[in-house]
């Protein structure tokens, strides 16, 4: 979703902010745009362009330079993708330029209010922030009052960075719920969505606060309050390996990304587990465990279908009721709870506006919330009352997929925990179990070939497509499915294999591709019944099986892994085919159309 990059020092700000919006291509994006301080001039020059950066790149003069700038990626939210709808937006007398990330929610009655006779430029949200603070300068006010005041207006979220013409050695910055860090760096000071886009100025970060604001310039940062009082904050490492977030040799981030699943699997073993066996969780959550009489775990999209596994893992092994729910559904339609529920969000990012907005809701009313990221000091970890993290390293292309397996680890460590805090300790040994899970993904990430064949052959032409499991098997064919959708625009439906004949098998048709997941003994003889009733309706049926479930004409056999993880092994094949369908059907694999990785608005 959208990113914002700001820099503020002695060199070359162009190409920093340039890399810097580089970086944060990852997140999603649909436009793009920068504003620079051109020193000899003396004025503010504002370059952007819908579509990508490299076009942005190509539209600003090679003699164009500057000290000091901001520069922004736009997900569309309110007006469409556009060049007059790309930030930076500027306010009429010229003086302030803008980005903004989140969602200004008053912002009609805010044009009412004080713009009644005011012909805004673009259709966005935003440019009403621009003219607030403007107005309320033109009315006689300090900036940084004029700064406070407009920001005190905002209903909504905003992640802001603010360069004013007539005081250009010092950049605005502000947050309310969408991220925002500001970089620390040697006679110079960065501002950044994300760490990674400004890792190549420093690696010390210091948190933003919603509500604050931070007066940046090149050899200063300043945190302050809304009303105006000074807050001491230490930097923060960010300890990302700069070679992590680099593709390397391979033609795409989310290729990289699922060969990295077997080194995060044992990683997390590493992370989670001593050299005698002992599993590494904080005693303060296993209490947090022990207390609860139901997990309420929240997420959305893959993170969700890795809870719906999650649930499986700890009903299954510590006898802990779980309900999973959809962040976006619970905020407005939420279940009648239990006296002594523990909340468990799962988010790769931990920034999802969705699951943000479920935290918030149960910390009001005063409930116990985990958080399971890959990002550490992201906003639901931090206002989460504990943390797990998924030691996957960054994800970087927008399909999620390391970060799923990685989640599912993490939940099974906690179910096994879970399980020996109760007394119950299961009878396989979890680091050797989770080892078998990895080596079953080194092979599975070797049969590329095999996975490519299975893409062409059922998916190269088709408009649809099925996924059908039973079981834990349903839930890895939810996220089959929506691997394949988001990356290759075939609409592909995952089902429960019993449920197809009522109704949906209708739409089951001659050649119709249905790929059936069979890794459950107690369901392999229904999910085979399920496959010939729709290969009886013309289906192109593709079966998947575990080593050992194995019959005649299956397409492929996946190693046999411990039968409560096979979601870990499982899942390698399904994101593989949807990577290759995307590929031939010529779809940009990493940068989804009207996707963002980091989906941080409600
Ligand atoms: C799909 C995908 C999304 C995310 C969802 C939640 O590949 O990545 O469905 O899983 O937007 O994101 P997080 O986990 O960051 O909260």
């Amino acid at each position: 979703m959208c990113g914002i990059v700001g820099y503020i020092g002695e060199v070359n700000a162009k190409e920093i902010l340039l890399k810097g919006l580089e970086k944060l291509e990852y997140r999603g994006y649909d436009s793009a745009g920068i504003a620079l301080y051109d020193t000899s001039a003396q004025v503010v020059n504002v370059f952007k362009e819908k579509g990508r950066i490299a076009t942005l790149r190509e539209s600003i003069p090679s003699n164009m330079d500057g000290t000091a700038g901001i520069g922004h990626t736009r997900w569309a939210t309110h007006g469409v993708p556009n060049k007059r709808n790309a930030h930076p937006h500027r306010s009429a007398d010229g003086r302030f330029t803008l980005v903004h990330n989140g969602v200004i929610e008053n912002y009609e009655i805010l044009k009412n209010q004080y713009f009644a006779n005011h012909s805004f430029t673009s259709d966005t949200d935003t440019e009403v922030i621009v003219e607030l603070i403007a107005h309320f300068v033109q009315e006689g006010m300090e900036v940084e009052a004029a700064f406070r005041k407009g920001l005190s207006q905002l209903k909504g979220s905003y992640a802001i960075a603010l360069i004013d013409s007539e005081n250009p050695q010092l950049i605005y910055v502000a947050k309310a719920k969408s991220p925002l860090l500001v970089g620390v760096g040697n006679n110079c000071n960065v501002v950044a969505s994300d760490a990674m886009a400004m890792l190549q100025v420093t690696d010390q970060f210091l948190e933003i606060m919603d509500k604050e604001i931070v007066l940046v310039t090149p050899n200063d940062v300043t945190i302050k309050t809304l009303q105006g009082d000074i807050v001491e904050r230490a930097p923060y490492t960010a300890e990302i390996d700069a070679s992590d977030i680099e593709k390397g040799t391979y033609p795409h981030f989310m290729l990289k990304e699922i060969d990295e699943q077997p080194g995060v699997i044992r990683n997390i073993i590493r992370e989670y587990q001593d050299q005698d066996g002992n599993i590494l969780v904080d005693e303060a959550i296993r209490s947090a465990i022990a207390d609860a009489d139901r997990i309420n775990i929240i997420a959305c999209g893959t993170s969700y279908h890795a809870g719906l596994v999650g649930k499986q893992m700890i009903e299954n092994l510590a006898q802990i009721p779980v309900e999973v729910h959809l962040a976006s559904e619970f905020s407005y339609n939420m279940p009648l709870l239990t006296k002594k529920p523990l909340f468990l969000f799962i988010s790769q990012s931990g920034e999802t506006a969705d699951s943000r907005a479920v935290l918030v809701r149960v910390k009001e009313l005063g409930y116990p919330a985990l958080t399971l990221t890959n990002v550490s000091g992201s906003t639901i970890s931090r206002e989460a009352d504990y943390t797990m993290l998924l030691h996957a390293g960054p994800e970087i292309a927008v399909a999620s997929t390391k970060a799923y397996t990685a989640q599912i680890a993490v939940l099974a460590i906690l179910a096994v925990d879970s399980a020996r805090g109760k007394g119950m300790n299961p009878s396989f040994d979890l680091a050797r179990e989770l080892g078998l899970v990895a080596n079953a993904m080194d092979v599975l990430c070797h049969a590329k070939e095999d996975f490519e064949a299975i893409a062409t052959e059922f998916l190269a032409t088709t408009r649809n497509a099925f996924f059908i499991g039973r079981s834990v098997d349903y839930y890895v064919v939810l996220e089959a499915a929506l691997k394949l959708k988001e990356i290759s625009y075939i609409q592909a439906e995952g089902f429960a294999g019993g449920e197809l004949k009522h109704g949906t098998i209708a739409l089951i048709e001659e050649g119709t591709p249905v790929v059936a997941l069979s890794t459950q003994e107690g369901t392999n003889l229904n999910i085979r019944g399920n496959v010939k009733e729709v290969v009886a309706r013309g289906a192109n049926a593709c079966v998947i099986a575990s080593k050992g479930l194995e019959m005649d004409g299956d397409r492929f056999i996946i190693p046999r892994v411990h039968e409560l993880f096979t979601p870990l092994a499982s899942i390698v094949p399904m994101q593989l085919i949807a990577y290759y369908a995307a590929l031939h059907r010529g779809c940009d694999v990493d940068k989804p159309r009207n996707l963002a990785k980091s989906v941080t608005v409600e």
